[in-house]
């Protein structure tokens, strides 16, 4: 990897920005019912902390799109890193208000401040510059080990980078290694499974793996703008209708380069997006006006255990949390 890692500078009695991915997925009552991703950010963490810095982490949770909404807290990934790390980790109140000023300006080598949700604050997703620098006034090393999020040029993602020396964290490195190492010297047959809500958020990267792999599996939501592109029923769910066309001619290049594209074949539906709607098992072109898709079911879940099975090397981008 060509990018400079926390091993390559000298963090010792620094503060240090960690931007994270603490993304977790909560149950109703707001447990995580997934740690990984905290999991997947402890090496830099301990990392940081056995070279002496003073660690400020920031992360955003859900989509409070710019308000401060306490189910959005960080305060259970506190806990959660509390936990992990055997030491008190503090949260701050807000992002980078008195409250973090406060919690940050006499921290002490080893100690570990987490920065309340970024996106309790609108100019975060809009990669303002003036709150870039306000949380890069927070420290003097910015680390971005935010993989799941590294696609997203927001403030604490890409605009305190500007204002601060950058590094990357060992997720991020790890990431990138894995990748590289997949991409350009593929053991074959190369299988890629991809997630997600909207094609036109991957357009790019399906584009290069069609370059690449031998399958390719799509789920998540994306794939009924794919099934609808294929003419089928979709009723009413989700589908990106300006995007039909670029299915079509992405469906056509796996075809003509003989790659396998693998989309749900049996699915439940459901006559509304709500716990207690009424659901039901159909084939994919057995679905209704009125009822939406919502997960894939038994003939795809063995269609893609065999393929995954049968491949060398295989490319999890599970950007949604549903398939
Ligand atoms: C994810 O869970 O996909 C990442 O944390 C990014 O979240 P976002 O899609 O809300 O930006």
């Amino acid at each position: 990897m060509n990018k400079k890692t926390i091993r390559d500078i000298d963090v010792s009695g620094k503060k240090v920005l960690v931007r994270c991915d603490f993304n977790v997925p909560q149950d109703e009552n707001g447990n995580i019912t997934d740690t990984r991703r905290i999991l997947g950010a402890l090496p830099t963490i301990k990392y940081l902390i056995d070279n002496n810095a003073k660690v400020i982490l920031c992360s955003h949770l859900g989509r409070p799109k710019g308000e401060v909404k306490k189910e959005f807290s960080l305060e259970p990934v506190r806990e959660e890193l509390s936990k992990e790390l055997g030491i008190e980790v503090k949260l701050a109140e807000d992002i980078c208000g008195e409250n973090a000023k406060l919690l940050t300006s006499n921290m002490k080598e080893k100690e570990v401040v987490l920065l309340e949700n970024v996106r309790f604050d609108k100019r975060e997703e809009a990669n303002d510059k003036e709150f870039s620098k306000e949380l890069a006034s927070l420290a003097e090393i910015y680390v971005n080990d935010a993989f799941g999020t590294a696609h997203r040029a927001h403030s604490s993602t890409a605009g305190v980078a500007e204002f601060l020396p950058a590094v990357s964290g060992f997720l991020i490195e790890k990431e990138i290694n894995f990748l590289g190492e997949a991409l350009n010297n593929p053991k074959r047959p190369f299988i890629a499974m991809l997630g997600g809500k909207k094609v036109s958020d991957k357009i790019s990267v399906i584009n290069n793996l069609l370059e690449k792999v031998d399958k390719l599996i799509i789920g998540g939501g994306m794939a009924y703008t794919f099934l609808k592109a294929k003419g089928l029923e979709i009723g009413n769910s989700i589908c990106e209708e300006d995007k039909i066309e670029l299915a079509k001619e992405l469906m056509q290049k796996a075809n003509d380069k003989n790659i396998e594209l693998i989309l749900p074949l049996d699915i439940v539906i459901a006559n509304a997006f709500e716990k207690d709607a009424e659901s039901k098992p159909v084939d994919v072109d057995k679905m209704e006006p009125g009822w939406e898709g919502m997960d894939i079911r038994t003939k795809n879940y063995r269609k893609i255990y065999r393929s995954i099975k049968n491949s060398k090397y295989n490319y999890v981008e599970w950007t949604s949390r549903c398939i």
